[in-house]
């Protein structure tokens, strides 16, 4: 079921300071105190990444590891030091700037922390206006720019101006307006960082939904590991400008490749994280027994097993027979948790 990938990285670095490219051109492959030592940062290192159509991509890691810079890289809103970036096959590197001006606007959307809202705009203009600067003509812009404000909920407020809009309503509309240009790859870069927890997680079960709807292509930004694993189908953590593990949450959560990932997974309830599609077996049972789907996590499975079932069917979304969950795996894996 392995998607074509949408984006590859190949060896991608972006090292600030003077010399920064001929530093790296002669030294191969420089640690961050080789680096740091020449007064050079290496805000990227190495990075080799595949995002998958229609998957959330998420790339995690502290403040500093070089969530912004890499996802800038991937645009070319920063200019990578070296490597290799293939969109649908393209090679963005070798694209010239008109080419990659015409990229952004019609096929790359792009969410930010601070919403970066038009102050003097009312909310559906908004949203229009990236159409507008593709010289759609108003009224399909504003009917499709209707359209998403209904998408994020925020029907009713088409005439409302950004001051007048709540942090979590402002951040819909900017989701809305990045969502306007129908693009094939959707950025976004902390999107929830700036909002109260309660609201956060109202945006995150959101924005999960709304994926289910528009299965885009996303790379999710975080350096928070619980919104990470809550929105991922699969998930790259960074330290120091390069990816440490990539994988899927259960992946990550399960197999933490080294002590600093380890660190971020060791409060996290593995029965939330792990689905009844990874520790199932391949027999699947009579289609009279009772079914979980392959998506459903061991904390939902838990409650049929403690009324008494020692195996599961399980299903994928069409109702298929696809495996067996057993008790004592599932048991094995909460006590592990
Ligand atoms: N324009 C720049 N010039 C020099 N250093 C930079 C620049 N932008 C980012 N950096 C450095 O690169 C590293 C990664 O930064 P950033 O990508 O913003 O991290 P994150 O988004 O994970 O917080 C940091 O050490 C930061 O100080
Ligand atoms: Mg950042």
């Amino acid at each position: 079921m392995t998607a074509a990938p949408k984006l590859v990285c190949r060896n991608v670095w972006k090292v600030f300071g003077a010399g920064a490219a001929e530093f790296l051109a002669g030294n191969g492959n420089p640690s961050p105190d080789q680096l740091g030592a020449a007064g050079l940062v290496g805000a990227v290192r190495a990075v080799e990444l595949e995002v998958r159509s229609g998957e959330i991509f998420v790339i995690m890691g502290l403040s500093g590891s070089g969530k912004s810079t890499l996802v800038r890289c991937l645009s070319r809103l920063v200019e990578p030091t070296a490597g290799e970036i293939l969109f649908n096959g393209e090679n963005l590197l070798a694209a010239s700037e008109t080419r990659m001006i015409e990229i952004r606007r019609h096929q790359m959307g792009m969410v930010f922390q601070n919403f970066a809202l038009l102050p003097h705009l009312s909310v559906l203009a908004n949203v229009a206006f990236p159409l507008e600067v593709q010289g759609i003509g108003r009224p399909e812009r504003e009917a499709r720019a209707a359209r998403m404000i209904e998408l994020v909920g925020l029907s009713g407020k088409e005439t409302a101006f950004p001051r007048e809009l709540s942090g979590g309503q402002q951040q819909r509309v900017g989701i809305a307006r990045s969502l306007a240009v129908e693009p094939e790859l959707w950025f976004l870069d902390e999107p929830f960082s700036a909002l109260d927890p309660l609201i956060r997680r109202e945006m995150q079960d959101e924005f999960v939904r709304l994926q289910s709807q528009l299965k885009k292509t996303i790379v999710f930004i975080t350096h928070d590991f619980d919104e990470a694993i809550r929105v991922a189908d699969r998930i790259a953590v960074m330290r120091d400008g390069a990816v440490v593990q990539a994988g899927t949450p259960e992946d990550i959560v399960l197999s933490p490749a080294t002590p600093y990932v380890a660190e971020f997974t060791r409060n996290v309830p593995k029965a939330k994280v792990v689905r009844a599609a990874s520790l199932m077996k391949p027999d699947g049972g009579a289609p009279s027994e009772p079914a979980i789907a392959e998506r459903a996590t061991i904390a939902e499975a838990a409650p049929l097993f403690a009324a008494g079932m020692t195996h599961l069917r399980v299903v994928d979304t069409s109702g298929r027979t696809v495996g067996r969950l057993d008790r004592d795996d599932v048991v094995d894996v909460m006590m592990r948790g």
